[in-house]
């Protein structure tokens, strides 16, 4: 769990040898230049989101190389109905704390609706936070040309950033949860963003919610990897939403998730086994007691 200094992380030598992300052998922290290199390989990758140290040390151990502290913590660990009220202060700290459960993988931390859109200098002030007090090796933030001049600032003071365009869910208010991209005048947009966000320096760039072929002709055409999450099969990556992929999500999760595990009815179950154990008065037994 613990994270290696910048003395013993030598950034120009690439990850395990120069192998791939996942699967390769733990040396040092995945960064934003190990993910550009998998583009020219012709890697593709995995990201999952991660909120607490817990369950990213299960993802790191897995081999995830990537993982995302999205704001997606609104909906699917702080109990909101959208990203929209997620604050910088709580994004910081979940951020800090899936940095202090991972040794390997990169950790992107979201930035917050409200704490990038004022301008460039507000995104550095807010990343800064991020890259300092949690660590994370990289932010994210959604929109495309409307976003351009934070991400130059940012990658000019230094910081990696991922861009998010397609469905960007701090929009709800104005755009609702609809698929992006659809139609002649939508698809030239979504390049021309895709487009502007690479030029703005990005490192990486998600795709959300966006027709399969228009997603795929935006991974030809860009050079840096594109992350989709109900984008197709043809980007450069895909990322799902950890709580949606392992079934701890209730209620209806999108189209474009898979189920990998029923954590819901296994805790639930697990939950209800120990209550009838307590009230029928089996547990704890003499090896749960001590004397
Ligand atoms: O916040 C988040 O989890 C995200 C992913 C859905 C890409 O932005």
């Amino acid at each position: 769990m613990t994270q290696l200094s910048a003395a013993q992380t030598p950034q120009d030598k690439p990850a395990d040898g120069g192998r791939a992300l996942y699967g390769g052998k733990s040396t040092r922290r995945i960064t934003a230049r190990d993910i550009t290199a998998a583009k020219e390989r012709g890697e593709k990758w995995p990201m999952l989101t991660a909120y607490d140290a817990m369950t990213a040390s299960v993802f790191d151990e897995a081999g995830i190389p990537v993982m995302l502290v999205g704001d997606s913590a609104g909906n699917c660990h702080l109990g909101y109905d959208t990203t929209v009220p997620v604050t910088l202060d709580e994004m910081t700290m979940l951020s800090a704390a899936v940095v202090r459960g991972t040794s390997r993988a990169l950790i992107v931390g979201d930035l917050p609706f409200g704490s990038y859109q004022e301008g460039p200098v507000q995104a550095l002030r807010s990343a800064t936070r991020l890259v300092k007090e949690a660590g994370v090796g990289a932010v994210k933030l959604e929109g495309g040309e409307r976003s351009h001049r934070q991400i130059e600032l940012l990658v000019e003071s230094g910081i990696p950033v991922m861009a998010h365009i397609g469905l960007t869910p701090q929009s709800v208010n104005a755009m609702g949860y609809r698929v992006q991209g659809r139609g002649e005048e939508a698809a030239q947009q979504l390049l021309r963003d895709a487009k502007a966000v690479q030029d703005a320096g990005a490192f990486a760039v998600v795709l959300e919610l966006v027709p399969a072929e228009l997603a795929a002709e935006v991974t030809r055409t860009l050079q840096i990897p594109t992350v989709g999450i109900g984008a197709g099969p043809d980007t450069d990556a895909q990322v799902l939403v950890w709580t949606d992929m392992l079934g701890l999500t209730g209620g209806r999760v999108p189209k474009f998730v898979k189920k990998y595990a029923d954590l819901r009815q296994v805790m639930g179950d697990a939950a209800k086994a120990f209550a009838d154990d307590v009230v029928g008065g089996t547990f704890p037994q003499e090896e749960h007691s001590v004397h």
